[in-house]
């Protein structure tokens, strides 16, 4: 049994490689033939793609753990999808996954672990969910805060980036494992009062407007326990001349140096006193935590329906948003998880 399926999709393939941000010059939208599946093979219809400050750096090949990608190529991230055509015995039709789909209106995927499809659980839940707070994003946060901070009730939490994909969840789940102060840091009072109004945090700091020094002496008078870093640079300089014994830092993101050669990366005056505080500076990388995405997805899944958590979502609508959707994490344009609606009947529970 399949979907009915029309006969051309639309996909974005890479046509330059850019210079710092990308322009929307940088891709070009294709028409192809839906593509016909094989032995093994599995066709997912996209319903949702998620963008991500990393996928700049994947059109110049800049990071480690993603396939290179060449000019014409099909922009890669990943996606929500239903099982639209299988001859897999595992992919049953109507099933929905997330998995890296790439930049287009249908996807083969097969037995290969480079696509990491994951089934969604909890599809009573809004299935665009499979990109924000069940998906990498909601499980980044709780990777940050739990698995790397260890986040208790007498934890006084910094966020940086607090009202972007992460930073919006990054709250809640500081909150959920019980801590009563719970900082976030964002560009700009819109988003300082979303911060506060919205998304759990009880105070914030407006990079962009306030003394940031000034403000976190105000608001952490004895220091800060636990930094959850989006943004690195001097930001972060800034707070680990302010931590607390014991500290925690996770180094989750450092997107205010994602465009800057190495040699112009902030040079960090304070962090001798990670030594001098017997602290815990930490990188890490959500990829490294698969084995357990299962059970963080039930966690977060919990969380929403008892309300600890209220997922923020960005949604654009159609394929040809996805250029700037990307270009605009760098403008800071977005509030929560952006994404783009592929498949305008998305939330329907069956095929269109
Ligand atoms: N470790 C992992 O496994 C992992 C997984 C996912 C994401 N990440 C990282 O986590 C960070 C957040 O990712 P996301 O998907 O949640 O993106 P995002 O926060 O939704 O989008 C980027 C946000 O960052 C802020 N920003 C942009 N340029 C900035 C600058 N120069 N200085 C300070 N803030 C800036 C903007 O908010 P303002 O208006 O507030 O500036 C913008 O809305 C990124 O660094 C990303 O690479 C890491």
């Amino acid at each position: 049994m399949s979907d009915v399926l029309p006969p051309t999709m639309r996909q974005w393939v890479l046509a330059h490689r850019p210079v710092g941000v990308a322009t929307v010059d940088d891709f070009r939208l294709e028409a192809v033939p839906v593509p016909e599946i094989g032995d093994g093979e599995v066709l997912l219809k996209t319903l949702y793609l998620g963008v991500a400050p990393v996928m700049l750096r994947y059109m110049t090949n800049e990071t480690s753990f993603e396939k290179p990608i060449e000019i014409g190529d099909v922009m890669i991230g990943r996606g929500v999808g239903r099982v639209a055509a299988s001859r897999n015995p595992a992919y049953r039709v109507g099933e929905i996954y997330q998995a890296k789909l790439g930049w287009r209106e249908y996807a083969v995927i097969d037995g290969d672990p480079y696509y990491m499809p994951f089934r969604m659980q909890h599809t009573d839940l809004p299935l665009s969910h499979g990109i924000s707070t069940l998906a990498m994003s909601g499980f980044t946060a709780l990777i940050g805060m739990r698995e790397i901070c260890a986040v208790t009730a007498k934890d006084r939490v910094l966020v940086s980036g607090a009202a972007g994909g992460v930073g919006s969840q990054a709250g809640f789940v500081a909150r959920a494992l019980g801590a009563e102060q719970v900082v976030g840091i964002a560009g700009g009072p819109g988003k300082c009062r979303l911060l506060t109004d919205r998304l759990g945090y009880t105070a914030s700091v407006d990079y962009k407007n306030d003394d940031v020094p000034a403000r976190l002496d105000e608001l952490f008078p004895d220091g800060i326990d636990v930094f959850f870093d989006n943004v690195g640079g001097e930001l972060l300089d800034h707070v680990m001349g302010r931590i607390r014994r014991r500290a925690r830092i996770a180094i989750c993101g450092r997107i205010s140096e994602y465009l800057l050669p190495p040699e112009e990366y902030h040079r960090h005056r304070n962090l001798y006193r990670i030594g001098l505080q017997d602290a815990k500076i930490e990188g890490f990388f959500v990829y490294d935590h698969v084995p357990h995405f299962e059970r963080y997805e039930t966690q977060l899944a919990d969380w929403i329906r008892s309300g600890a958590m209220r997922p923020l979502e960005d949604i654009l609508e159609g394929i040809e948003q996805m250029p700037g959707a990307l270009i605009s994490l760098y403008e800071g344009t977005n509030v929560g998880v952006r994404m783009v609606r592929i498949d305008p009947g998305a939330e329907r529970r069956t095929a269109s």
